[in-house]
């Protein structure tokens, strides 16, 4: 007891000298947060610097980051006009799961640093939502907690491969028992992405939170530990996190575990189809939202070829910069099934710290975004209304249909005539009360 009393004491006086050290911006904003950027500055206020630094970074000097998010206004839409959309449906599935929006929540490490439930957080508004959570293996709540928090909720799992891959094993088996219904396996990460703000912030993890997935101090990247002049997450990476991974490695998850399988991090069309070949059953095209190798291509401009490349035998989801309503119907239009989200999510996240209650994360930017636009359905942004799409941007800027690489595109061009415009729909004011209904379900948590 003793012990354990002078074990808190001891945690609480570094917590305080981590708060010291780490002080929080003013919180003061004038005015709700209207969209994601109003949510990011609030948290770049509200959060103390190096945890901000860390949700924020990109790898090096993060070209990729600002092109993520730029690339979406490259591709234009046409709406269509006076069709009935009275009657909305936006929802999709998943791995063979119904979801009620097509914005799923990615992958994010640490999430209890934005907001004291963190990842439970998370889940439970993912459920009010009925939209899908991948859990990070690098959580601050575990598989457990995270499944108790949100029982009906739509979970997968998204891992790393350990040095021990017993440890990987063990994740996964966790993961089954617990009721998620698939697993993310992250290729891109064989070491950690150099974040310049986190070298020079030293990051590491408030002393009071852990990785909650592992019990022994080394993994779990409790502080405490010296990481020198060094990131402590490139350390841990570094000594935990297995450079040896490979495509045999994929053939042993799917021999682990009859889970769904989807590889996060392709970003080509020949690891595409590699992956179709070992019986994955999805691709998420992510660059890990620029955290990784820098320099590389915005996620939402290879999409079209690796759509092409899997023949429709698997889904494709995407990730990387998607901002807005707007940039769903795009991913949607070429060809994923639905996207990913992250830092958006951690911005909701910390916004909900200083509005004192939890509000939905994930419809309340998206949702006005969809409603100017005209869909009847999710189903109805389909590859036709993307060629159109693609069709008037080459037009207008031929020298940039270098960015539609494969055959693909150069087909659309040749073939579509200029005046099927592209059908996306406007919409919801038949979905806004349930929209409503749920939000309102949510803010009780
Ligand atoms: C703070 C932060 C932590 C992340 N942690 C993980 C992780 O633990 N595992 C992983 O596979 N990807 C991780 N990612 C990448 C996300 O899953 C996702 O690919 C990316 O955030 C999507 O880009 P966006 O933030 O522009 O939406 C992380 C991203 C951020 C911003």
């Amino acid at each position: 007891m003793r012990s354990h009393i002078n074990d808190l004491q001891a945690k609480l006086q570094s917590l305080k000298e981590w708060e010291s050290s780490n002080p929080v911006r003013s919180a003061d904003m004038s005015g709700k947060p209207v969209c994601i950027a109003d949510f990011e500055e609030h948290a770049r206020r509200f959060l103390p610097k190096s945890v901000y630094d860390y949700y924020r970074s990109g790898a090096d000097d993060q070209e990729t980051l600002a092109e993520n998010v730029a690339a979406f206004s490259r591709w234009k839409l046409y709406p269509r006009v006076l069709r009935d959309v009275s009657v909305m449906d936006l929802s999709t599935s998943v791995l063979g799961h119904r979801v009620t929006v097509p914005v799923c929540v990615a992958a994010t490490a640490m999430q209890r640093m934005a907001h004291p439930h963190g990842e439970t957080a998370t889940a439970r508004a993912c459920q009010a939502v009925g939209t899908g959570m991948m859990l990070s293996s690098w959580a601050t709540s575990s598989i457990e907690e995270v499944a108790e928090a949100a029982p009906a909720g739509l979970r997968w799992l998204q891992l790393y491969a350990y040095k021990e891959r017993r440890v990987t094993a063990a994740l996964v088996r966790r993961a089954e028992r617990a009721g998620y219904r698939g697993i993310f396996l992250t290729v891109d990460t064989p070491y950690l992405g150099r974040r310049r703000a986190d070298v020079r912030n030293k990051f590491q993890l408030p002393p009071h939170l852990s990785l909650k997935n592992f019990s022994s101090s080394e993994l779990a990247f409790s502080s405490g530990k010296d990481f020198g002049e060094n990131s402590g997450l490139a350390v841990y990476v570094a000594e935990a996190i297995d450079a040896t991974v490979s495509w045999e490695d994929v053939k042993w998850l799917r021999g682990l575990t009859s889970l769904p399988i989807v590889l996060k991090g392709i970003l080509r069309a020949d690891d595409a189809k590699e992956a179709v070949k070992l019986g994955v059953n999805g691709i998420l095209v992510s660059n890990h939202g620029a955290r990784q190798l820098d320099g590389v291509p915005a996620t939402i401009d290879v999409l079209p070829e690796i759509v092409e490349a899997v023949e429709g035998k698997v889904e494709v989801f995407l990730d990387g910069g998607v901002r807005k309503g707007t940039d769903v119907l795009k991913a949607l239009a070429l060809g994923a099934k639905a996207v990913f989200i992250g830092r958006p999510v951690l911005w909701g996240l910390a916004y909900q710290v200083s509005e004192g209650k939890l509000k939905c994360m994930t419809l309340d930017p998206w949702t006005p975004c969809l409603a100017l636009l005209n869909a009847h359905a999710c189903v109805c942004v389909h590859p036709d209304h993307l060629i159109c799409c693609l069709l008037k941007f080459a037009m207008t800027n031929p020298q940039d249909l270098c960015l539609c690489r494969k055959s693909f595109l150069a087909h659309i061009y040749m073939s579509v005539p200029t005046h099927i415009n592209i059908h996306i729909v406007v919409l919801i004011v038949s979905q806004w009360p349930r929209v409503k209904k749920e939000q309102k379900k949510f803010s009780r948590y």
